[in-house]
């Protein structure tokens, strides 16, 4: 068997006392959209920190196609090819929409910087429409893309997507959907984190189930859609 794209093993990551993540194992795959399903607090987004080096990680292996990142500083890990839309989005308000997003390129090339922003604009045109407005004015879905499209100026093999929807109308939520669809489509790996299960587990290949920083559960979308536990805990039904 050919070793999965990304593989997480055995992380652990605390703050103080804090344990928020024990021994947890995730693996993601070339093409693969693997959701990261769980309550408030059960460490999904410290777990999408922690393969950034944003959270200080006490132990456990992170491997991106085979090479050992988890020593490396965050600017190393994006330029091997990860890349995060974080939770809460996080854009700058003061600067313009094609700021934002040349923030995003860690290479030093200006005309591939500007290629790049056309292909990113080209996925999300109404970015292309408000390029010179600043970001602090868009609207939350707008803003959304615009932290997607920020971390798709590195040009990453896994891009991570924090809780895309929070907050969002439900046709956004479904433009969403399809954006990580079509991304896919374009050769991209999807680690999703969402409280919104029901959205989360429609797109995804696979999930991992968080309880208080431990994987309870994981295993194809479907089957886990259909499961009992997570449709009680989390599908509300
Ligand atoms: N900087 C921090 N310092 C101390 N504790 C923290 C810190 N960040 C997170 N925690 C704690 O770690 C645990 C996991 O938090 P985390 O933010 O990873 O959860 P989450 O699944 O992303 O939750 P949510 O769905 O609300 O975003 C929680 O108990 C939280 O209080
Ligand atoms: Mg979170």
């Amino acid at each position: 068997m050919t070793s999965p794209l990304l593989q997480v093993e055995n992380l652990d990551v605390r703050y103080g006392e804090t344990r928020a993540l024990v021994d947890v194992s995730v693996a993601l795959g070339a093409r693969e959209v693997v959701a990261l399903v769980g309550a408030n607090g059960a460490g999904k987004s410290s777990l999408l920190n922690a393969l950034l080096g944003l959270v200080p990680q006490a132990g456990g292996a992170i491997a991106l196609a085979g090479k050992r990142i988890e020593t490396l500083p965050t600017r190393e890990r994006i330029a091997s090819g990860l890349a995060l839309s974080p939770e809460g989005r996080r854009v700058f308000p003061d600067l313009s929409v094609e700021e934002n997003l040349d923030l995003g390129d860690l290479g030093g090339d200006p005309a591939a910087r500007r290629e790049r922003r056309e292909t990113v604009n080209s996925w999300f045109p109404r970015l292309r429409e408000r390029r010179q407005q600043l970001a602090g004015t868009l609207s939350g879905g707008e803003q959304q893309m615009l932290a997607i499209g920020r971390a798709l100026m590195a040009r990453p093999r896994v891009l991570m997507l924090d809780e895309p929807t929070l907050g969002l109308a439900p046709l956004i939520v479904q433009e969403i959907a399809a954006f990580i669809r079509h991304i896919r489509s374009t050769g991209v790996s999807v680690l999703l984190a969402e409280q919104n299960a029901e959205m989360a587990l429609s797109v995804a290949d696979r999930a991992y189930v968080l309880q208080n920083g431990e994987v309870v559960m994981h295993g194809g979308a479907r089957e886990l859609a259909a499961h009992p536990d997570v449709r009680a805990a989390y599908l509300g039904l």
